[in-house]
């Protein structure tokens, strides 16, 4: 079976607590509002690829527990699908202790769990899947090693690959800038990653170009309202485009960048020949969509949500 998309990533519950503002060290704050629902950036990415049309998979580890047997029928509710999503005895599914202020902010914990326990076993498992996809999608929630070596299986099969470094890592391998065929991060991982100062457009332009030196064939630096910053092509003659982004006011910001990047894997694999800078316009989109909704995939759109030029 071939897949669009394939994910090798993380699954995390989210426990979110909305208050009017985030707690200080020591603090205990009064919240109004409590829920659970499916979370983890890979899960996440691949959720909304799904939920846009595209045929996808997921490599992942759940615990064998409630958490991890609730969340592979989350998969199968969605279409996505659960033949390499491995269960483990040996850890509890990865979990994300999230706190959402009135202004649409979040501060996040994750405990991985059993996301760590992911594989090159697992991968290998995996392998007539992940070397058929069209595109790859990898983030930093599950180990760093297993991550590298699924990008580097991608290439190998010509799989184009997206890279999400995310949570950043300060000392990432520089063997992930090689693998990335478009690197995509937001602001505050392009800041750490080349220990430049991201805040205007400009800056992630200087960044960008920073992390294309790097070895990335594309770069996109997403800066919340203010858009995101495409850079494509050798460091010397490389374009650079400000894709703008229309103004919202967001109620829950959770997942947003995950929302852009499903919807960027999206459109990879079913308008292979559009310029990335349109489809970063488009899932720009998408996740302007998913802010104005509480909850991470709870607020992801599908395809019959959307406006029609939008596919
Ligand atoms: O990017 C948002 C996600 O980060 C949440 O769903 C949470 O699970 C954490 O992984
Ligand atoms: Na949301």
């Amino acid at each position: 079976e071939a897949f669009d998309v394939v994910v090798v990533g993380s699954c995390m519950t989210d426990l979110v607590s909305q208050a009017q503002r985030l707690p200080r060290a020591g603090e205990t704050i009064h919240g109004h509002k409590f829920f659970i629902g499916f979370g983890g950036k890979g899960a996440n990415q691949c959720i909304q690829a799904a939920r846009l049309g595209a045929k996808t998979a997921m490599v992942c580890k759940v615990g064998r527990d409630y958490f991890g047997e609730n969340y592979i029928q989350n998969f199968r509710d969605n279409g996505v699908s659960t033949e390499f999503v491995g269960q483990t005895a040996d850890a509890a599914t990865g979990v994300a202790s999230i706190i959402v202020n009135d202004a649409g902010e979040n501060a996040i914990v994750i405990v991985a769990g059993a996301n760590m326990l992911l594989s090159g076993e697992d991968l290998q498992h995996a392998l007539p899947a992940l070397s058929r996809a069209k595109v790859l999608v990898c983030q930093l929630e599950v180990s760093p090693d297993t991550t590298l070596q699924a990008l580097r299986l991608a290439q190998e099969n010509n799989v184009k690959t997206i890279f999400n470094p995310a949570p950043a890592i300060p000392d990432l391998d520089p063997d992930f800038y090689r693998a990335s065929d478009v690197f995509c991060c937001n602001e505050s991982e392009a800041q750490l990653l080349t220990e430049m100062a991201v805040a205007s457009i400009e800056d992630a332009g200087h960044a960008g170009r920073e992390l294309l030196r790097r070895g990335c064939r594309s770069v996109i630096v997403t800066l919340g309202s203010q858009g995101c910053v495409v850079l494509s092509g050798q460091e010397a003659s490389s374009m650079l485009h400000h894709v703008p982004t229309e103004t919202v006011t967001a109620v829950d910001t959770t997942g947003a960048g995950d929302s852009f990047i499903g919807a960027l894997a999206f459109y990879m694999t079913t308008f292979p020949e559009m310029p990335l800078q349109e489809m970063a316009s488009r899932a720009n989109q998408v996740a302007g969509v998913s802010v104005l909704k509480i909850g991470t995939q709870a607020s992801y759109p599908s395809k019959k949500d959307l406006p029609s030029k939008l596919f």
